[in-house]
């Protein structure tokens, strides 16, 4: 099997090459089918995915059967200040991905978000949930969606929400910095999700990547919580003293006039997973107390 994986140096494209080089995820091993895939690890330098024709010519000259596409604009915010840019990677980019992978016959892994949701509603969203985005990220995701499923009949969205990995940015590393530094930190309470860890996202992408049955998936970690109640969750599995101060997402925007908006209910819930190949996601609280204990050995 000969794989390519685009934006491979962010927090999934690096949990992916942690479990494919090591056979083994936190959840447990991979499939053996990977144990002799020659995967290639591409980031912007190595392959801009919003450049037609060096897409093109990467896949003349390897024949790939399976695209991993983990490249992105994923600033929510840089996002909103720049949507065409935004577009250009997340709907332009992946659309490139899909049409070169249609035409080679190859199966795309297209990663997704929560955001594509509005938010308007209690309770976790399904895949089959009507999407109305209200962010420009969101809106950028979700054309990424439609031009993947428009070009190639073998794709995966696999849609995921609040993801920390080992390397890169993410709201655990500021939480743990803040914490360190600050006596307290005021954090949106109102806004619903699931935390979910890329080790985990990682492992179900290549157990889904092997079937056939192609769709959309949401693929996050079980249990929903607050961005508050995820903040308590980091101080004190960090063993941190800072008091997490709740806010309201209109305090915060008011704080912040630039920031996007974001959805306030937008957890997932994984229904095509549990009734497909099985859900083996684990709750957020176990992947994140297995994070904390991995933090000193793993992270950048
Ligand atoms: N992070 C989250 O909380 C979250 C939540 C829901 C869904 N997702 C989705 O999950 C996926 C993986 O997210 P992540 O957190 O791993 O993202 P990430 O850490 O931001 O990594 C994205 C990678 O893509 C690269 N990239 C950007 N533009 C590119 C281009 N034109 N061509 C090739 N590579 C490019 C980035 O390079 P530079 O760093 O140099 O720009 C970066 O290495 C994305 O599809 C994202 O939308 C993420």
């Amino acid at each position: 099997m000969k794989i390519l994986v685009t934006g491979s140096r962010g927090q999934l494209g690096n949990e992916l090459k942690r479990i494919l080089s090591t056979g083994h995820a936190e959840i447990g091993p991979i499939p053996t089918e990977y144990a002799t895939a020659d995967v290639d690890f591409v980031d912007y330098h190595e392959l801009d995915i919003t450049d037609k024709a060096a897409v093109d010519e990467r896949f003349q000259d390897n024949g790939y059967d399976l695209v991993i596409n983990c490249a992105a604009a994923t600033n929510v915010d840089g996002c909103e200040a720049d949507e065409e840019a935004a577009f250009k990677v997340n709907a332009l980019g992946a659309q490139n991905l899909a049409q070169v992978a249609a035409d080679a016959g190859a199966k795309l892994v297209h990663v997704s978000t929560d955001y594509v949701f509005p938010g308007n509603e209690a309770g976790e969203r399904v895949e089959t949930d009507a999407t109305a985005p209200i962010s420009a990220y969101g809106r950028t995701k979700l054309a990424g969606e439609e031009a993947v499923c428009a070009a190639n009949p073998k794709s995966f969205i696999v849609r995921t929400a609040w993801l920390y990995g080992y390397v890169g940015k993410n709201f655990v590393k500021t939480m743990k910095r803040l914490g360190e530094t600050h006596q307290q930190v005021t954090v949106v309470d109102d806004q619903i999700g699931n935390p979910t860890s890329a080790n985990d996202l990682a492992y179900e992408i290549l157990k889904l990547a092997l079937t056939d049955d192609y769709g959309i998936y949401h693929v996050t970690n079980n249990g929903i919580c607050s961005w508050a109640d995820f903040a308590k969750a980091i101080m004190d599995g960090f063993g941190l003293d800072c008091e997490v101060v709740p806010v309201t997402s209109a305090q915060y925007k008011q704080a912040n006039p630039q920031s996007a908006d974001r959805p306030k209910f937008s957890a997932l819930r994984n229904k095509h997973l549990e009734e497909g190949i099985g859900d083996e996601m684990r709750t957020w609280q176990d992947a994140f107390a297995e994070y904390v204990r991995n933090f000193d050995t793993l992270a950048d």
